[in-house]
């Protein structure tokens, strides 16, 4: 692992990601003693804000972002203390030149954090590299959007890559820093009981669903650009299936997981003019309602016409020996009925059952696992319901459940990007996603928007708090396979 950094610069201080998640997570590292000591946190933007001014606005982000209860004054003074801030106008040299003074040397070790708008990558990049930010001591961390195709991606990481090595980017992908993502690794890869069953010959399919209630949150210029293909399936969805789906790994490092994850990338079938109109359908919500309370429909929300996909189910292959057709269906979208992300997995049924003839059924056993809003990791296996059995046997599904909540409820649960700038901090890159990861990405998504435009596909209308248009229902049923729930 690199050398702990001693300073972290931010762009995009003020914005929303740095309020919501940056500065939270900053603090409960803080709060653990997981900064370095002289660790310096430099805030840019373009507000006009000294570093009291920037150090009100981050107080402020605590107060309304941070657990219930968690905030304590003696800590708040320390970690506030760390921050400082200089407004930057990405055009004028003469800012970058006020940066690096704030910075220091670099020599000691800089972070920098990246959460603007792609476009000003690269003044950014070329403004650091003219004074000096840019040399071997340096990392570089990217939050998404990078890009919206294979070729404006390919140009950003041009630009990165013209200043920091791919060794010093960290691509952020914050799905990889939630806890039971990484939980995954460990089922998987720490116990012997699932690996030989984790393969076309038990599993008969896989579901990865990302159910959201909210709707566009006030991004609707970035949403409406990128709809939910490539808000949410570009990225985080297929991380999860290439975690899912990928080889063991020879070593928990950043080289052989992502060397692994990539493979499984690479492997996924290409769509045809026929899979495009057979295993995809997408979706718009219209006014509905959530928990009783009305929702108005995306356009509304939105205030000008769209067609754009708030919802998105598709059916996948990996094509390789060890999935061979074993469909992989993904389903994301806004105002579904509740907050649900799981990995669900079927595994084929009982070759033969011995108990049919005394009248009880069986059904295949699941695991699931559940990322939000529970951190669980449920197996369900068939058990006999307690009795004498005089009229038949009678069986039923019952959970294994590890309720992660429960069996580490003396561990504080951490914000995902707590971990990612830990990580970036002490320079360990394995949980970011690595440039040949994020081309592959984009070819595949690129190859699906291709196969729309060449057949006019336009979202189908669902209402708001219902699971989207009903062909996403037809789309598993025609398989004799149900959306998990
Ligand atoms: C972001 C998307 O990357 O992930 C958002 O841009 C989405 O549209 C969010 O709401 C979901 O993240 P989480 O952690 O709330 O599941």
């Amino acid at each position: 692992m690199a050398d702990k950094v001693s300073a972290l610069l931010l762009f995009g201080a003020t914005g929303d990601l740095a309020r919501r998640m940056l500065l939270p997570s900053l603090y409960g590292l803080d709060a653990d003693g997981l900064l370095p000591d002289d660790l310096t946190i430099i805030g840019t933007a373009r507000s006009e804000l000294d570093d009291d001014g920037y150090r009100d606005k981050a107080k402020q982000a605590l107060d309304e972002h941070l657990a219930a209860g968690f905030y304590d004054p003696e800590i708040g003074e320390r970690f506030l203390k760390r921050l400082a801030y200089v407004p930057l106008d990405i055009a004028d040299e003469a800012g970058f030149q006020r940066l690096a003074e704030a910075v220091g040397d670099p020599a000691r070790g800089l972070a920098i954090f990246l959460s603007t708008a792609p476009s000003l990558f690269k003044p950014t990049i070329d403004g650091l590299a003219a004074v000096g930010l840019a040399c071997p001591t340096v990392r570089m961390a990217l939050e998404k959007p990078l890009g919206s195709d294979l070729k404006s991606s390919r140009e950003i990481n041009d630009s990165v890559a013209a200043a920091f090595p791919e060794e010093r980017t960290f691509r952020i992908d914050h799905y990889l820093g939630k806890e039971t993502v990484q939980n995954l690794l460990a089922l998987r890869f720490a116990n012997s009981l699932f690996e030989p069953l984790w393969n076309s010959t038990h599993i008969d399919h896989v579901q990865i669903s990302v159910a959201e209630t909210v709707g566009i949150e006030g991004r609707g210029d970035y949403y409406d650009g990128a709809g939910a293909l490539r808000d949410m399936v570009q990225n985080h969805m297929l991380q999860l299936l290439a975690l899912v789906a990928m080889e063991p790994p020879t070593n928990f490092d950043a080289t052989a997981v992502r060397d692994e994850k990539v493979k499984v990338l690479r492997s996924l079938r290409r769509p045809t003019s026929e899979t495009i109109a057979a295993h995809i359908v997408t979706g718009q919500y219209g006014r509905g309602a959530i928990d009783g309370q009305t929702m108005p429909g995306y356009v509304e929300e939105l205030g000008r016409d769209s067609s754009t996909e708030t919802f998105i189910a598709l059916k996948a292959y990996v094509d390789n020996w060890r999935w061979k057709g074993v469909p992989f269906y993904l389903r994301t979208g806004k105002r579904l009925p509740e907050r649900q992300t799981e990995i669900f997995i079927q595994f084929n049924g009982v070759p033969y059952s011995i108990f049919a003839a005394r009248g009880a059924a069986t059904v295949p056993n699941k695991l699931v696992i559940g990322l939000q809003p529970e951190e669980t990791i449920r197996l369900l296996v068939m058990a006999k319901t307690p009795g004498l059995d005089r009229h038949g046997i009678r069986l039923r599904e019952v959970p294994l459940d590890l309720g992660l909540a429960n069996a580490f409820a003396d561990q504080r649960r951490r914000i995902a990007y707590e971990r990612l700038l830990l990580d970036l901090i002490e320079g360990d890159p394995t949980l970011f996603v690595r440039r040949d990861e994020v081309e592959a990405q984009w070819e595949w998504i690129d190859a699906i928007r291709a196969g729309w435009s060449e057949a006019g596909v336009a979202p189908r209308p669902y209402a708001a708090g219902t699971w989207g248009p009903s062909a996403a229902i037809a789309l598993t049923e025609r398989d004799g396979v149900s959306w998990h729930e």
